[in-house]
């Protein structure tokens, strides 16, 4: 069993899409560890989104994810990261297949819906930026 991290951005989140996300998270065969709502600040998500620190778009990201609440969690499934990565779609849901979630409720590559590790060192991080470990029992 792998474990992944997982976002509804604030865009889904608000939309109203939260509930649909996360049926479609366990009707995939997702166990879900850890679950939290959050309302990030500017400074949380720069910490978050570090390792984008020098790309054109790191103000609009980090604006944006801290522009409202979001749900932070902690999948784990066989392959989870791929899989939740599949289930996701391309980062650009103009892109993203038929069926995933990004091409479902995303609407423009920095507002996209969701968020997932890419590696297994990412998800490391990420789920202990925001879970203690006693929180994921
Ligand atoms: S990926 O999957 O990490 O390779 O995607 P990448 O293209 O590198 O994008 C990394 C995150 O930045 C967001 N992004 C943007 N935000 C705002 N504006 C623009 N133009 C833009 N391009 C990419 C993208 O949604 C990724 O967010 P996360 O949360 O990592 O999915």
């Amino acid at each position: 069993m792998e474990r992944t991290f997982a976002i509804i951005k604030p865009d889904a989140f608000a939309a109203g899409h939260a509930g649909k996300i996360l049926a479609r998270i366990y009707q995939e065969g997702f166990k879900v560890v850890g679950l939290k709502k959050l309302y990030l600040s500017k400074v949380e998500a720069e910490g978050f989104y570090y390792v984008h620190r020098e790309r054109p778009f790191f103000g609009e990201l980090t604006d944006f994810m801290s522009s409202g609440p979001c749900v932070v969690m902690a999948l784990e499934a066989d392959n989870a990261i791929m899989k939740w990565r599949d289930l996701m779609g391309a980062t650009d849901p103009a892109k993203a297949a038929e069926g995933t979630l990004r091409r479902e409720f995303g609407t423009s590559i920095g507002e996209n819906a969701t968020h997932g590790s890419d590696a297994p060192e990412t998800a490391a991080f990420e789920l202990s930026y925001f879970f203690a470990g006693l929180e994921l029992l």
